[in-house]
């Protein structure tokens, strides 16, 4: 999409589409000369008549033929509980209203949109707008919108240098978005380990500061990863770990991602029930979202450093498959007793958490669809968070709050880690019968010491099922705030 920055009082005849953001007040007053009076009031009228109510999911079209425009009133729901969140809702529902029709142009006013003390920023406003405009789909009859060109328009021309970079970072983090979500969307004949280490390489296309380092499964095993490679063994598709080093500051400890790449978990020897296994795709999300992140940050050319991991596998069943009641040991030296194999993010995770120590991290976060559990107990708004460090999971929130990609903390108390004692090895890969999200969130814990570390369980928020089925891309926006920001 092309964007352009344009006047309030020059709108006509400049565009096919004009969308007006209208709170629960009904105020129209940023409109200016856009509008003729006589109009105005037929709106206001309207309005009143057909009881728009300015609810997010509410819009009304006008056709003013004295300006010759189509004006499209969208809801952005309650001033005072305008966030960042409502925001994507308002754009993402009207857009998918308008994706459909013959527009080439569309023209939004953000006087009334963006939002210093909202944290509604155009940065945020461009990659809202980019991200609803997504689609995914193998079908034969492509669904492309016509609609290829936006104005922004103000009551004044925005500054050429901040507009520039804020379409280009906006763009840059929906990129980012759609990277994660495209990931997530192949199907797991084609997205396998391999072809998410293929992925990984093509970052270098976008920023020659990437470096990309690619462990087989030799590798892996010459340096003791023997719990992730306990996951891939009954599988015909070879492990892979990747490393996307972005440094481009020296001398200077790095935020490292780290994310679940399982390509498909049938559970192993542990196998999951038949019905919607399919979803099972989707457990790379976590991988999915450190792609995501480094290209997006490839893209705006930061001056932070960030390396992101990803552990990928595919979790079989096999005459070689793991066994429930195999010991393995993980790189750090701990041995694992695997009591369920469909516990196997974290056998991939702590592997990859262990490696990354090398970089001295600052922090380090790890984002993975790792339990049924977390669903149940959050449900599908919110992803888990877990951290060894408050002030680290402030600082998580505070990106969470800016980007309307919500997480909610769940404690790790001494009693948990109790749960993940055996008799046979240092500890088990699964905990008792209840809180399965923190016995799991407990487990990667013991992999962290000394690191400020975060877990974002995203089991529930990486993917949506039912008729808009497919990829979220959650939680790249959170992530690329918190790099931007710390
Ligand atoms: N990938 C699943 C978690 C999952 C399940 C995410 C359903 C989203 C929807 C994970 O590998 C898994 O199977 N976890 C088990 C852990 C259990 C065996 C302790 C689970 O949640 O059942
Ligand atoms: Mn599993
Ligand atoms: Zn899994």
């Amino acid at each position: 999409m092309d964007y352009k920055s344009i006047k309030t009082n020059t709108v006509h005849d400049k565009t096919d589409i004009y969308l007006v953001g209208v709170f629960t007040d009904k105020k129209l007053s940023h409109l200016g000369k856009s509008i003729t009076k006589t109009s105005l009031a037929l709106v206001k009228k309207c309005f009143d008549k057909n009881n728009f109510t300015g609810e997010i999911g509410d819009h009304r079209t006008f056709d003013d033929n004295v300006s010759n425009i189509q004006i499209v009133f969208f809801g952005l729901g309650q001033k005072q509980k305008y966030n960042p969140l409502n925001l994507y809702r308002s754009i993402k529902g009207i857009i998918d209203k308008i994706r459909k029709t013959n527009a080439k142009n569309i023209s939004i006013n953000i006087d009334n949109i963006i939002s210093k003390t909202k944290n509604i920023t155009l940065e945020l406003l461009v990659s809202h707008i980019e991200d609803s405009f997504y689609k995914y789909s193998f079908k034969t009859e492509k669904q492309v919108s016509k609609i290829s060109s936006c104005n922004m328009v103000s009551k004044e021309i925005l500054e050429k240098n901040t507009f520039t970079t804020c379409i280009k970072n906006g763009k840059a983090i929906a990129n980012g978005i759609k990277f994660a979500k495209d990931l997530g969307n192949t199907p797991p004949n084609i997205c396998n380990p391999t072809f998410l280490s293929k992925e990984a390489l093509k970052l270098k296309k976008i920023n020659k500061k990437l470096k990309v380092t690619i462990l087989n499964e030799s590798t892996m095993k010459s340096m003791g990863m023997g719990s992730l490679l306990s996951v891939s063994q009954g599988s015909k598709q070879p492990a892979k770990l990747v490393a996307i080093e972005y440094m481009p500051i020296k001398n200077k400890e790095p935020i490292v991602l780290v994310g679940k790449g399982i390509t498909f978990d049938t559970g192993g020897i542990s196998l999951k029930p038949s019905p919607n296994m399919d979803e099972m795709k989707f457990d790379m999300s976590g991988a999915g979202s450190v792609l995501g992140t480094m290209r997006a940050i490839a893209e705006m050319n930061i001056k932070k450093n960030v390396v992101g991991v990803i552990a990928c596998a595919e979790n079989m069943p096999g005459s070689q498959a793991t066994r429930p009641g195999d010991v393995v040991t993980s790189m750090s030296g701990l041995t694992i007793e695997i009591l369920n194999t469909d516990a196997e993010g974290r056998l991939v995770l702590c592997d990859a958490l262990t490696y990354s120590r090398k970089y001295k991290p600052k922090y380090m976060l790890d984002m993975a669809t790792l339990t049924g559990a977390c669903l149940v107990g959050l449900g599908k708004y919110p992803s888990g968070l877990f951290s060894n460090d408050d002030s680290l999971a402030e600082l998580i929130k505070v990106s969470a709050n800016k980007t309307g990609d919500r997480v909610w903390q769940l404690p790790l108390y001494e009693d948990y880690f109790e749960e993940l004692k055996t008799n046979f090895a240092d500890i088990q890969n699964i905990g008792g019968r209840y809180g399965g999200a923190i016995t799991a969130a407990a487990f990667l814990a013991k992999f962290t010491n000394g690191i400020k570390w975060a877990h974002l369980d995203i089991a529930g928020t990486a993917w949506e099922v039912g008729k808009n089925k497919g990829s979220t891309g959650r939680p790249v926006s959170l992530l690329i705030d918190f790099v931007l920001s710390n």
